[in-house]
């Protein structure tokens, strides 16, 4: 289980929870000042955009279609670049950092989970969900005994060597929940986790979701469209043009 101390191995960095280097505490795990992007037209999707994360708290972002949720995610995880403002990620502003060092940040310390879950058909479950830390170079045996905690944990207990094709999609998400905090990521990003899924299924997959990074003590950003979702975040803020408010969705 991700949850308790959640730092039960030994096995090495790549499998640890981070300590906080630079003594600034874990109450502002993301914090964003500033930021703003266009899209390569030149149209400007959002300028001036601050948020601020704590550790064990989940933040919901909602907004219009083609606002520009998915750019600002991208930007949150250091797959694109803002063209102004900065973006820190437990204390580390990522706009100081080169491709390898926010690739590494990236696959050490953020966790993403796509709307189209990304889960690879013809892999196990467990091959699946192994696949960060395999990209971190933990120990082979570290890596089956943790996946597996991972399944158990999303309620696919003794599931591992099944394979991903013949799942149904709220089994798939789960998958990609698995996979996305199987290296205890201080950061999770999730993008419309729950579009592809029937509410109730949705209502399950995201109380697994909140509950793992309140007791991991994480910090989640989640882009949704669902009143379930809205309803289980500590808060709820909308995306338009001049940045993030505060919204009454809930
Ligand atoms: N690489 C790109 N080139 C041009 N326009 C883009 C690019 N990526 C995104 N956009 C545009 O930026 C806007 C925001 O996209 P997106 O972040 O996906 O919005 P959302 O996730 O809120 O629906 C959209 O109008 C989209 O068409
Ligand atoms: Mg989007």
């Amino acid at each position: 289980m991700l949850g308790g101390d959640g730092r039960d191995n030994g096995e090495g960095g790549a499998l640890r929870n981070g300590t906080d280097e630079n003594g600034e505490g874990r109450a502002g795990l993301l914090q964003v000042q500033g930021l703003a992007k266009s899209v390569p037209g030149g149209r400007r999707l959002f300028a001036g955009l601050d948020l601020a994360v704590g550790a064990g708290e989940v933040v919901a972002i909602v907004g219009e279609s083609g606002v520009g949720k998915s750019t600002l995610l991208n930007i949150l995880a250091g797959l694109d670049r803002a063209d102004e403002g900065e973006v820190r990620v437990e204390g580390r502003a990522l706009g100081s950092l080169d491709e390898a060092a926010l690739t590494r940040l990236r696959r050490e310390r953020i966790g993403f989970v796509f709307q189209a879950f990304h889960i690879l058909p013809y892999l196990t479950l467990r091959q699946n969900v192994a696949l960060p830390l395999a990209l971190v170079k933990a120990k082979r045996d570290a890596i089956d005994r943790r996946a597996g905690e991972m399944l158990a944990h999303v309620g696919l207990h003794g599931r591992d060597e099944g394979y991903a094709r013949d799942l149904s999609g709220g089994e798939l998400q789960r998958v990609a929940i698995a996979r996305a905090l199987v290296h205890r990521p201080a950061l999770i990003l999730a993008d419309e986790p729950t579009g592809n899924l029937d509410p109730d299924t949705a209502g399950t997959v995201l109380h697994l979701l909140a509950r793992t990074v309140r007791g991991g003590g994480a910090a989640a950003v989640i882009v949704t469209h669902s009143q379930a979702t809205a309803a289980m975040a500590d808060r709820v803020l909308r995306l338009t043009a001049g940045g993030l408010e505060a919204s009454d969705a809930r």
